[in-house]
């Protein structure tokens, strides 16, 4: 029985995120330049997404760039920057077709004004879309967005909006740029590195981890139904005995 057979989709995670990790040294590894590898990348989001729709997960997040990836050569940050134009254009039909809802977060400002530019245009025409939410993290980095929502929640305290003793974790997770987004239960990172890299640092607290030795550019469809098949084979407790949860 293949993979996505054994899938019990009463138990699917709602929220699937994921850190795609490891373009740069597939590429090495044939003997190519590291946008090759980004550009096949682009190949493993594709079919992702496609098979997390097809199977009704709601919520897909994928680390695309972080903030602390304008530190890389000028010429990967454009090559990536330009990679992420091309392909919400040639990808938006499909987007469409599937009924797929773009959106991002990060620091979106800090992007060039070209990408800034068609990202908004591309998030507001699937706006319209009821099907997988599409997150792309973009110049992201979590203890950013914590101290956003931690300023925001600031400034409505001095405007009398708010008393400190309002705040609340439900209040606090409203502010976070993934406000209104249920938290993921599972996170996936590929190419056998086990960190968690500034991704999500609050909204993981009870995700289950799965870590994968493939590099993403080769991760495709079936590792995606093998990952959530480990995931249903957990249990997942937060906090009670074996015996309340079961
Ligand atoms: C990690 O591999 C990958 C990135 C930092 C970029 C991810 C970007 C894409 C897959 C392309 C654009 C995506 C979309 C959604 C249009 P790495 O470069 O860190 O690899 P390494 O660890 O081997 O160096």
């Amino acid at each position: 029985m293949s993979y996505k057979d054994q899938i019990d989709l009463q138990k699917l995670p709602r929220h699937i995120a994921v850190i795609m990790d490891g373009n740069g040294r597939w590429a090495k590894g044939k003997g190519k330049l590291r946008v090759f590898g980004h550009h096949n990348g682009v190949l493993s989001v594709r079919d992702v997404v496609e098979a997390a729709g097809e199977l009704g997960v709601e919520y897909l997040t994928l680390y695309t760039f972080s903030a602390e990836n304008w530190n890389r050569p000028k010429l990967e940050v454009t090559a990536i920057m330009e990679l992420l134009i091309s392909t919400l254009n040639k990808e938006i039909a499909k987007l469409m077709n599937n009924n797929v809802r773009l959106n991002a977060i990060g620091d979106l400002s800090k992007l060039p004004g070209k990408c800034h530019r068609e990202l908004l245009a591309a998030i507001e025409k699937t706006s319209v879309n009821t099907g997988l939410v599409l997150t792309l993290a973009l110049s992201y980095s979590s203890r950013d967005e914590i101290v956003h929502a931690a300023q925001q929640l600031a400034a409505k305290v001095q405007s009398g909006e708010l008393q400190p003793q309002d705040i609340n974790e439900q209040l606090f997770e409203d502010n976070l740029y993934t406000g209104g987004m249920p938290n993921p239960e599972l996170l996936i990172r590929t190419s056998g590195e086990y960190r968690i890299s500034n991704y999500l640092l609050w909204q993981i607290a009870y995700a289950e981890l799965y870590f994968t030795q493939k590099l993403w550019p080769d991760f495709r469809r079936e590792d995606l139904f093998e990952a959530i098949l480990d995931y249903q084979k957990r249990e997942r407790r937060f906090g009670k005995t074996s015996e309340q949860v079961n």
